[in-house]
């Protein structure tokens, strides 16, 4: 019966901190580590730092037959239990909508919305009570973000998705936790984009540790929280963006810089 965490995105940032921790034993007894990426040097290097076993899957999850070879893995592994599922891999351009590539837009569309879909609704049937599922939003979700306006709209989908599931979940002992970090110095940033817009918001917002928010989302999906926002700020941020018009949303972003 072996217990398995998948962690999507594993090959940097986020995703690798999560691996990181599960592998010291911070989300309890995990008997194998499945981490997602395209990268195979990168989850290679997991494969043999890691002391938990790790599986590497090699493959891009914008591709729709990444999820079966899962779903066939899950299904070949003998008494498999997903006791954690996270959601992390993801990437997002900033500038104008229509100054960006069709491309970068529909492909920001399949990872950070179909993946995190597809992925859960196939490991769903292998998670038990006590399972978690930790969906990686963003604080870009609170309100519709110009210059990010694919990304900020896919966060929110990762929002209310969770959300929505947590409460459908209830009963089951499975829990769905959204976590919503503000800026983090990883990859993310090296993604082609309008680099001004990129550096004008992370001026205006400071960055967050990547360790502290996996630290954050690993303790508050073991208390069964639905919503993890781990800097205080943003939690303010994020309670304003519910009283708030959205216009006085829009001048108080341009009065703090995030937008123009
Ligand atoms: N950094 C921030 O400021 C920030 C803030 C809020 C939320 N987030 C969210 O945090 C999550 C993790 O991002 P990060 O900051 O850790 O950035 P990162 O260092 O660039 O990591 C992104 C991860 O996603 C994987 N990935 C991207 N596209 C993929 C694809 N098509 N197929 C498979 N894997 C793919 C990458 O692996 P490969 O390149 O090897 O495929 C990488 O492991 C993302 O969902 C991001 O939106 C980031």
């Amino acid at each position: 019966m072996p217990r398995i965490a998948i962690v999507t995105g594993a090959s940097s940032g986020l995703g690798r901190e999560f691996v990181r921790l599960i592998d010291s034993g911070v989300a309890g007894q995990v008997d194998e580590i499945w981490g997602i990426g395209r990268r195979a040097e990168r989850l290679e290097a997991l494969v043999r730092i890691a002391k938990t076993p790790v599986r590497a899957f090699c493959f891009d999850l914008g591709v729709l037959d990444s999820f079966d070879v899962i779903e066939e893995a899950l299904a070949k592994t003998e008494g498999a239990e997903v006791t954690l599922l996270i959601n992390c891999a993801g990437s997002g351009s900033f500038g104008r909508f229509g100054e960006q590539s069709s491309t970068s837009a529909s492909d920001m569309a399949a990872i950070l919305v179909r993946a995190p879909v597809e992925l859960t609704y196939r490991a769903l049937p292998y998670l038990v009570p006590g399972s978690s599922i930790i969906n990686i939003s963003s604080v870009a979700a609170f309100m519709p973000q110009p210059d990010l306006a694919v990304y900020a709209a896919a966060k929110r989908f990762v929002l209310d998705f969770s959300r929505a599931l947590a409460v459908e979940l209830e009963g089951t002992g499975i829990t769905v936790c959204a976590v919503c970090p503000k800026p983090m110095r990883t990859g993310f940033f090296d993604a082609p984009g309008d680099i001004e817009t990129a550096a004008r918001i992370t001026r205006a917002l400071g960055f967050e540790k990547v360790e502290r928010v996996a630290r954050k989302a690993l303790k508050a999906a073991s208390r069964g929280r639905d919503l993890c926002i781990p800097a205080p700020e943003m939690r303010a941020y994020y309670a304003a963006a519910h009283v708030l018009p959205y216009r006085a949303l829009i001048a108080l972003q341009r009065k703090i810089g995030t937008i123009t």
